[in-house]
């Protein structure tokens, strides 16, 4: 297994451009299953996690060819398959995704369950709730969620909820149900939207988008699209704070500032200068230490639980002590033992850490947990003193695109090696 070794201390500084969002590209991929028409995806990134889901479509009946490293046209001219086999779900639980778009066009699924993963159970009963309230029969064999369905209706759901991909998935089953579905109390993450707004353009009725509270009235087909994902805000997040931890001026270009409020208010808290462009983030900071700033993660608009990890990271350095609550997952602080053998001073109790700042972190070997807290580590590797080696980084690999790349080229002393 590759690992990533950082020798810290460089003030990173210079330009450096965002990617497509995986949590957007993850979804519209399994929007494209609700055509035989081709469709056309810009700005995809290079990740696991697409590359996982590509496959997927492949097993269902997409056909998939990159036009150049970011252009990805994918086409299914008729279903082979309804079935998401467990080893793919288990590498990757979005995977649940494909249920919507093949309940919607072929009236049936067979996906496994995902189970849980490291940062939390995450179970989907509120996906099949919505689709059971559409008129789909739900049923569980073998670790596998059967649902079928001659044709959706719409219906009125309230989710207990504000779930991401729960929400996108019953978007997806909507968009040709008969009739008019409301999801209420819906998540408004801005990757939802870019799949509403897709959809629109392959001809759905949609209202709403942004809000909690989405109409949708189904239509007879959809037809083929070209659309350009939004970019990856919590990639942007992260080079954010990558900037502010070495105490460096890094400009992020080809984001989108609108869908990181929270956290440019939270980092300006600290003393960091953060100044908007209409599609680039610029983050400077003088290099003193910063100032504590307490946060509790929500649904969006609030402080994004996936960027909950890399914060801890900038606490963990700043001048005074900190309560970081994670009030969407139950077990999200994984990182916070891999951070203290660094020299952090983190306590956990319950849903809440209190990191008291430190002068210093300490290089070490540390193991990546899951995707966002790879990247902490890593952020602490770029902070500490002394090199820093993670492993088990196949867990940053699903959500970031060549991110040891990025950083070097804004002056980080960083490479991968095959271990
Ligand atoms: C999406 O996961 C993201 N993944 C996650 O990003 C992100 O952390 C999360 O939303 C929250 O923002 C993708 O978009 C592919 P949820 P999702 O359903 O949809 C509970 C990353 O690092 N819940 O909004 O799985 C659930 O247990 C990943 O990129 C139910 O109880 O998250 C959790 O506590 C990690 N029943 C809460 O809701 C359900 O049926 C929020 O989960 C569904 C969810």
């Amino acid at each position: 297994m590759d690992k990533i070794i950082i020798d810290g201390g460089a003030r990173l500084s210079g330009q450096v451009r965002c990617s497509g969002a995986k949590n957007a590209a993850l979804p519209l991929l399994a929007a494209t299953l609700l055509t035989d028409q081709a469709c056309i995806l810009e700005n995809v990134p290079r990740l696991k996690d697409v590359i996982t889901i590509g496959q997927l479509l492949g097993k269902l009946g997409s056909r998939l060819e990159y036009q150049d490293k970011s252009t990805l046209t994918i086409q299914t001219p008729h279903l082979d398959a309804y079935e998401a086999p467990y080893d793919l779900v288990r590498t990757m639980r979005a995977s649940v995704l494909v249920m919507g778009p093949l309940l919607a066009r072929g009236g049936k699924a067979k996906v496994s369950l995902p189970g849980g993963c490291a940062i939390g159970a995450r179970p989907i009963n509120l996906h099949l709730k919505g689709f059971e309230k559409m008129g789909a029969k739900v049923s569980l064999e073998q670790g596998y969620v059967l649902l079928e369905a001659e044709r959706l209706h719409g219906a009125r759901i309230t989710l207990d909820l504000p779930t991401v991909t729960g929400t996108e998935n019953l978007l997806m089953a909507a968009v040709l149900a008969e009739g008019q579905t409301i999801i209420e109390n819906a998540a408004r993450e801005p990757e939802i939207s870019d799949l509403a707004l897709m959809l629109i353009d392959m001809g759905a009725q949609i209202q709403g988008i942004g809000s909690d509270h989405l109409v949708i009235d189904g239509v007879e087909s959809l037809q083929g699209v070209k659309h350009r994902i939004i970019p990856d805000r919590i990639e942007a997040g992260t080079l954010m704070l990558a900037a502010a931890v070495t105490g460096g001026d890094v400009t992020i270009t080809d984001c989108n500032p609108n869908h990181l409020i929270a956290l440019s208010v939270r980092l300006r808290e600290t003393g960091v200068e953060v100044e908007e462009g209409s599609d680039t983030i610029r983050v400077k900071s003088d290099g003193q230490r910063n100032r504590a700033v307490s946060i509790t993660t929500a649904p969006y608009p609030g402080f994004p639980t996936d960027m909950q990890a890399q914060w801890m990271v900038l606490m963990s350095l700043a001048e005074g002590t900190s309560l970081i609550s994670e009030t969407v997952f139950e077990n999200r602080f994984m990182h916070v033992l891999e951070l203290d053998r660094m020299g952090a001073d983190i306590t956990i109790d319950g849903h809440s850490a209190l990191v008291r700042g430190v002068e210093h972190l300490s290089g070490a070997p540390v193991m990546a947990t899951d995707l966002r807290a790879s990247a902490s580590l890593i952020l602490a590797g770029l902070a500490a003193d002394g090199t820093t080696e993670v492993s088990r980084i196949y867990h940053l690999d699903r959500g970031y695109e060549h991110l040891e790349e990025k950083l070097t080229g804004l002056g980080a002393k960083i490479r991968r090696v095959k271990a």
